[in-house]
């Protein structure tokens, strides 16, 4: 399903001497018994997931297909991104599909939550509030200006039917606040963390309403975890891709940039950057994940990445096969000189682009590229991609000696935010 080309590393990686510690590190994620391991649910996921549950959100999904117009997902980090990349990458930028989903939770900022609340007021919404947690304070904020908005509008009753809450299942002010008001319920597992929870009711339930195939995305989840589960360095993708970050990351390259030349997967590469950033960044260790779009940046960051600072190195996210192309049109006057492209397909343009730009990165900038290569992007191939790269992350974090599955760093901004804001006990 997926290919790792690493014919243009520009270096040379001594395997062997990381196979030991890859083998050593496999046991420990295989028998738990490594740094944050009552965090490691989602391993097994793809297999031990409640099937009963699967079956309530897809009927709870198209309860809300066939009843508004618009689902309000409201979550932060963990509990928002991998639902807005995956509705992204498969429904691309101005879908038409109904309802529209659009997210919420995410920010203080109140121009966006003020747009967001007009944009919705005279629409029939529904709402998804995803914390796991309950207490995190910018989706706690949208959500009970959202609830308030919705009572107002359609009555207590109606706004009940209408508010779907994913939590932790028995703790948290926002199983409370469901008990109590009788919201329709999902269960995020206690052993699995924000960033890995995007098979959870977290990732299926927003998926499931944007109607993608969420059986087959865990299907596709199910192939990696049983690929990615054996300690053969070279064999398994995932432990060769964790052995490349982990070999530039001690070569002085300490960012990776990872790259997509779709517009549709930007928000894979914020995925992404939470993913590795939050589970490596820590103890003053860990690559710096960056993301791209191509050809798009190549008129911003391309410069940078050509002949600036070395201290890069690219993933590039490649797309084999489009869903839809484009002919470039003949003109008779050709006056853009775009004639020699004529009935030419875009996915041309679009490859010749990453050609000339990888050889050109690769040999000019000697700026080291990656490829993890896929030929279609459908909801199976993104459950095993999404897969993989967790998969890669546990091993690279070990492999860095850090836990991957807390993120104490977070906790400073908040301790002060929530002193200048007068909260009780800061
Ligand atoms: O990955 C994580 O654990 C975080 O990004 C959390 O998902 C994020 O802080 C939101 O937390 P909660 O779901 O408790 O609201």
């Amino acid at each position: 399903m997926l290919k790792l080309n690493l014919e243009h590393l520009t270096t040379k990686i001594d395997w062997t001497s990381y196979s030991e510690k890859v083998s050593k590190v496999h046991e420990m994620i295989e028998k738990r018994n490594g740094p944050g391991n009552d965090f490691l649910g989602w391993l097994k996921y793809p297999n031990t997931y409640d099937k009963v549950e699967l079956e309530k959100i897809i009927e709870c999904a198209k309860y809300v297909r066939e009843n508004y117009d618009v689902l309000v997902v409201c979550g932060i980090g963990g509990s928002y991104l991998g639902a807005r990349a995956g509705i992204e990458a498969l429904n691309g930028l101005h879908s038409l599909k109904k309802p529209e989903i659009i997210f919420l939770g995410q920010t203080f900022s109140s121009d966006y939550i003020y747009e967001t609340l007009e944009y919705i007021k005279d629409k029939k919404f529904a709402i998804n509030v995803i914390s796991k947690s309950g207490t995190t304070t910018e989706t706690a904020i949208s959500f009970r200006l959202l609830k308030e908005l919705l009572e107002k509008k359609v009555g207590k009753e109606a706004a009940r039917k209408a508010i779907f809450a994913t939590t932790d299942k028995e703790k948290g002010a926002l199983r409370d606040l469901s008990t109590k008001e009788g919201y329709q319920t999902f269960v995020l597992p206690g052993d699995i963390g924000g960033r890995y929870s995007v098979f959870t009711a977290v990732g299926l339930f927003p998926m499931a309403v944007a109607g993608i195939d969420v059986k087959a995305l865990m299907s596709g989840a199910k192939e990696a975890m049983d690929e990615f589960n054996n300690s053969k360095l070279l064999e398994n993708k995932a432990y060769t891709y964790a052995v490349v970050r982990d070999y530039f990351y001690r070569h002085n390259k300490p960012v990776e940039m990872f790259v997509t030349y779709e517009p549709r997967l930007v928000q894979l590469g914020e995925w992404c950057k939470q993913l590795f950033g939050e589970s490596e960044g820590k103890e003053h260790k860990g690559l710096l994940p960056d993301s791209a779009t191509f050809s798009t940046d190549l008129h911003s960051l391309g410069q940078f990445i050509q002949d600036g600072s070395p201290i890069l190195f690219e993933t590039i996210i490649y797309v084999n096969k489009p869903n839809h192309d484009v002919i470039i049109p003949e003109d008779k006057d050709n006056l853009d000189g775009l004639n020699y492209l004529k009935d030419k397909p875009l996915s041309f343009v679009n490859e010749k682009a990453f050609m000339g730009t990888l050889e050109a990165h690769e040999v000019t900038g000697k700026v080291p590229n990656m490829i993890i290569e896929l030929d279609k992007l459908d909801a199976k191939a993104l459950g095993y991609l999404f897969y993989f790269f967790m998969k890669t992350c546990a091993m690279s974090a070990y492999l860095l000696d850090v836990n991957p599955f807390n993120q104490p760093g977070v906790e400073v901004y908040k301790k002060n935010m929530f002193h200048l804001l007068g909260k009780k006990g800061y």
